[in-house]
């Protein structure tokens, strides 16, 4: 694909990130008509709730060491790949974050931390658990995306919508009850009054139903619930799906309507290991309207703090992952 020849905004970051997610959607014009035909038929919802994008360009320049730790992991390449993701994902939503988030960026780096090794974050390398994006927030993403800038054969993705799992019809009403506690994950500051943990449902309604799952953070406040928690996990290992990311793979999922999780692996922390992209995209800025403040939202307001940036992700059957789009 060609896209790498686009007239690829300069700009990236903070100061003026409307606009730039304005020139990123000009840009998207000139991608492959199979990539923007996969985008719209995604958006449009004909895709299911998971999309596979195979073979994305990397950037011109060697793709350095794997980071180590936090901060400092700005380079030419990654800042490429950060712009090419943004010209990707403005095509289908906004583009966004929580202010709250320690080491803020719209979009934010993945790899294994060593001290991390064995804590339910992204940048573990033991079993990452089930969960959705921010479950906990009422303007968790909903659609969120992983693109693989450097991939890791041991390290498999997995994916599970709701809709396939086959609850037991008990435990399904239970699910649907606020008979849940969901917490903060580490990776947000506290919240101003302090409060870390709220109640919820697990499950809505009907065939197609949004879920919020986290077990690592969440639990229930009754035996029955918490059976039904469990009950979940037991019925997510008869039909997930598992995808291993190769560098240039952008992996879009609905992330109302789907789990994730990933495997334990074994990572090197010698500059070889895994390393992701992750963005988080809101369809509408108008469904995160009660708590803009606490968003970096484009749509509202350039800059960080008062008012700011928000960003948006689809599996049917099983073999939807494989859906892909080589560009
Ligand atoms: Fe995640």
């Amino acid at each position: 694909m060609h896209i790498a020849l686009l007239d690829m905004p300069q700009q990236y970051g903070e100061k003026d990130f409307h606009q730039f997610v304005f020139d990123c959607w000009r840009s998207g014009g000139a991608m492959p008509l199979r990539l923007s035909q996969a985008l719209f038929d995604f958006r449009m919802g004909r895709r299911g709730a998971v999309l596979l994008i195979k073979g994305l360009p990397l950037a011109q320049q060697a793709l350095p060491r794997t980071p180590e730790r936090r901060g400092a992991t700005c380079n030419p390449a990654s800042l490429f790949s950060r712009k090419l993701m943004c010209v990707v994902l403005s095509q289908i939503g906004h583009i966004y974050n929580f202010a709250a988030k320690k080491d803020f960026d719209y979009i934010d780096d993945v790899f294994p931390i060593f001290e991390d090794r064995d804590a339910q974050l992204g940048t573990n390398s033991s079993f990452l658990e089930w969960h959705v994006e921010d479950g906990f927030h009422t303007a968790k993403a909903d659609l969120a995306a992983l693109f693989c800038l450097r991939g890791d054969r041991s390290a498999q993705t997995y994916l599970c919508e709701a809709a396939d799992l086959a609850l037991e019809p008990h435990f399904r009403e239970e699910l649907t009850k606020p008979n849940f506690l969901i917490s903060v994950d580490p990776t947000f500051q506290s919240n101003d009054d302090g409060t870390r943990e709220f109640h919820c449902a697990v499950l809505s309604d009907g065939k197609d139903p949004e879920i919020v799952y986290d077990p690592a953070y969440m639990r229930g406040v009754t035996p029955l619930a918490q059976a039904a928690l469990e009950h979940v996990r037991s019925c997510i290992d008869e039909v997930y799906q598992s995808v291993t990311l190769e560098a240039g793979d952008l992996l879009l999922f609905d992330n109302r309507r789907v789990m994730h999780a990933r495997s334990p692996y074994q990572p090197s922390y010698d500059g070889s290991d895994r390393w992701l992209l992750r963005a988080l995209l809101l369809e509408s800025y108008w469904k995160a309207r009660e708590c803009v403040s606490e968003l970096a939202l484009p749509s509202l307001a350039p800059g960080r703090g008062a008012a700011h940036g928000v960003a948006v992700g689809q599996s049917r059957q099983p073999h939807n992952v494989g859906q892909s789009e080589a560009v």
